[in-house]
């Protein structure tokens, strides 16, 4: 049964979410375990938030970390909603002396999509799909007939001269307090610019928002065929424990 088993931590803006994973089925097989992002969020307070989500599960071997930024070889390029501190730490090498467990660092939408794309809403869909998780950022995970290209970051692509996800993010319309109405017009217009860009076959729409699709996903005029993902919020922290029962570590 172990052997079926994983462990994944999800860490956001705003919160820090860890479970045990089944890796045959991607459902939790534990207790979801949120404990808030510290603020300020640097390295040292993450990863003993890290231990904690570990060590209140009682898990002992290796977990992946979904995480929002850049990762290259475990090594952070970017920490766009978090404490700028993060920017060239070997977060891997952090968490692993944190957590004392084996570690795989994953984006954290790339994390999402490859959960998506393996059990969820993408599961045996070709061709071009783009996940997108709209929270605290907007993430993307772009895959080609199954396969990631990972870190595309398409939440900071200019837009109307902005980061997008600084307008079209979930968190701008709790920001701004506006309605699911006024907030839908500008995920259209971002993902009319995506389509414009990578033609794709699939949306696959994910992250805090997506738990209230039906109040804006039917108000979108697109091209391209869009779907909530399968599997809510989970898909994070599933995700990354795929990503280290595949490191092999
Ligand atoms: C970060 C991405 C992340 C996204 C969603 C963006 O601000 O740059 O790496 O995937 O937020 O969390």
């Amino acid at each position: 049964m172990t052997d079926r088993l994983g462990f994944g931590v999800d860490i956001g803006g705003s919160g820090m979410k860890a479970a045990i994973v089944d890796l045959v089925t991607g459902e939790l097989a534990s207790e979801r375990i949120r404990i808030p992002t510290p603020k300020p969020a640097t390295p040292p307070a993450m990863a003993a938030v890290a231990a904690e989500l570990v060590r209140s599960h009682g898990w002992t071997a290796s977990i992946g970390v979904g995480f929002p930024g850049i990762v290259r070889h475990g090594v952070m390029h970017s920490a766009a909603n978090l404490d700028p501190s993060w920017v060239g730490v070997d977060a891997d090498t952090v968490f692993t002396a944190a957590c004392g467990v084996d570690v795989a660092m994953v984006n954290d939408a790339d994390a999402a999509g490859l959960a998506e794309m393996r059990w969820g809403a993408g599961r045996d869909v070709d061709g071009v799909v783009l996940v997108l998780t709209f929270g605290t950022g907007i993430g993307s995970g772009l895959f080609v007939d199954g396969t990631l290209v990972p870190n595309t970051e398409l939440g900071h692509l200019e837009l109307d001269g902005r980061d997008a996800e600084v307008h079209a993010a979930a968190s701008a319309r709790e920001r701004e307090g506006i309605s699911w109405k006024q907030w839908a017009p500008r995920v259209e217009r971002y993902l009319r610019h995506l389509e414009m860009l990578f033609s794709p076959d699939l949306f696959i729409v994910g992250g805090g928002a997506s738990k209230s699709a039906e109040k804006w996903l039917p108000r979108l005029a697109l091209e391209t065929p869009i779907v909530p993902a399968a599997m809510a919020n989970n898909a994070g922290i599933a995700g990354a424990a795929l990503v280290a029962r595949h490191a092999g570590i």
